[in-house]
């Protein structure tokens, strides 16, 4: 908790490749957070180079990101947006919770797992430390709340040990941070197989719709959406594709499910289909106008990747300096 405000962190990963279950499920809702709390949000480079990178795409996925959140309505007077990199406290902290944290506890992070099977010619230190940076990331900011997909629990609960092992040798250092799982963002499933979730990294482009692909990219992906052999537009269990479509639908457009049950009475799938694909389409047309305007201009977003940095590095001083001295540092 900072100045008696609850303190809400999380990071992002440099890739301009949000789905629309990124969007319904976390983006859309963040103006509503920031009312509720401090909120930081880390574009992290730094956790980025634990697998290669292209240099010229990671600093273009880096401005990329920052555009696309606050196109999609983050407001950078209101949160404070900044890049890891820019902040060096987050490495220095790191160091010191390396010597807090254990080796079995790192070897059973599922993350480290599956990343060490799918780079395995790649399998560096920096993957295997990959949740203490994560951990010094939310530490730093006496973070209260950690809103984050599911997949990321298993790092969350990781960073509650190591702030509950740091307190008792240290008490009142850190503030112990709840995650929290957003729930509508589990809801979109694929396109292809609505039984798993719509995932950014899945290999059939025809499952994923993302904020950034074009009015007919988008059209052409709900057309082909798998549904089922009935043809009535009716949410009903073992209708987990039309169920996944209408819920999408009712996202875009505030239409509660009886409403949209109503509105396709007597039509097909065909013309439901089309009508996510274009309720969608108009949804994010703007969105991403406005990433172009913003993108297009780099000076103002370096000026709030500055401010952002300035603000984070204030908190995060503050935060360093105690551990230090707690640790016996000569500061
Ligand atoms: N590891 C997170 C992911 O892959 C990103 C992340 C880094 C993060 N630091 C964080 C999330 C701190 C929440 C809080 O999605």
């Amino acid at each position: 908790m900072l100045n008696e405000q609850k303190v809400s962190y999380s990071g992002v990963q440099p890739s301009g490749n949000l789905t629309i279950g990124n969007y319904l499920g976390a983006i859309k809702n963040f103006s509503a957070y920031s009312e509720l709390y401090k909120c930081f949000y880390c574009v992290v480079d730094s956790h980025a180079i634990t697998v290669r990178q292209v240099p010229a795409e990671l600093r273009r996925r880096t401005y990329e990101t920052l555009a696309l959140y606050i196109a999609c309505g983050l407001d950078p007077e209101k949160n404070t947006l900044y890049v890891q990199s820019h902040v060096p406290a987050h490495t220095e902290l790191a160091w010191i919770l390396n010597c807090f944290t254990m080796f079995g506890e790192l070897s059973r992070m599922t993350q480290f797992k599956d990343k060490s099977e799918k780079h395995a010619d790649n399998i560096n230190a920096g993957l295997f430390t990959y949740p203490v940076l994560m951990a010094s990331d939310i530490l730093l900011y006496q973070t209260d709340v950690v809103p984050v997909g599911i997949d990321q629990k298993q790092h969350v609960e990781l960073c509650r040990d190591i702030a509950t092992r740091f307190n008792q040798l240290y008490p009142d250092t850190f503030t112990m941070p709840e995650p929290i799982i957003s729930k509508s963002g589990m809801r979109i499933m694929s396109l292809a197989e609505p039984t798993k979730k719509m995932s950014k990294s899945d290999e059939n482009a025809n499952a994923v719709v993302y904020i950034l692909d074009d009015k007919d990219t988008m059209i052409r992906k709900f057309k082909r959406a798998v549904t089922d052999s009935d043809t009535v537009v009716k949410y009903a269990e073992g209708k987990d594709g039309i169920n996944n479509l209408m819920t999408i639908y009712s996202c875009f457009t505030g239409k509660t499910i009886s409403e949209i049950e109503k509105e396709f009475e007597g039509k097909g799938y065909g013309d439901f289909k089309l009508a996510v694909g274009e309720a969608c389409a108009d949804a994010l047309m703007p969105v991403q106008e406005k990433f172009r305007q913003i993108l297009a201009d780099k000076a103002y977003l370096e000026e709030v990747m500055k401010k952002g940095a300035d603000e984070a590095a204030y908190y995060a001083r503050k935060t360093l300096s105690k551990v230090k001295r707690k640790l016996g540092f000569v500061i």
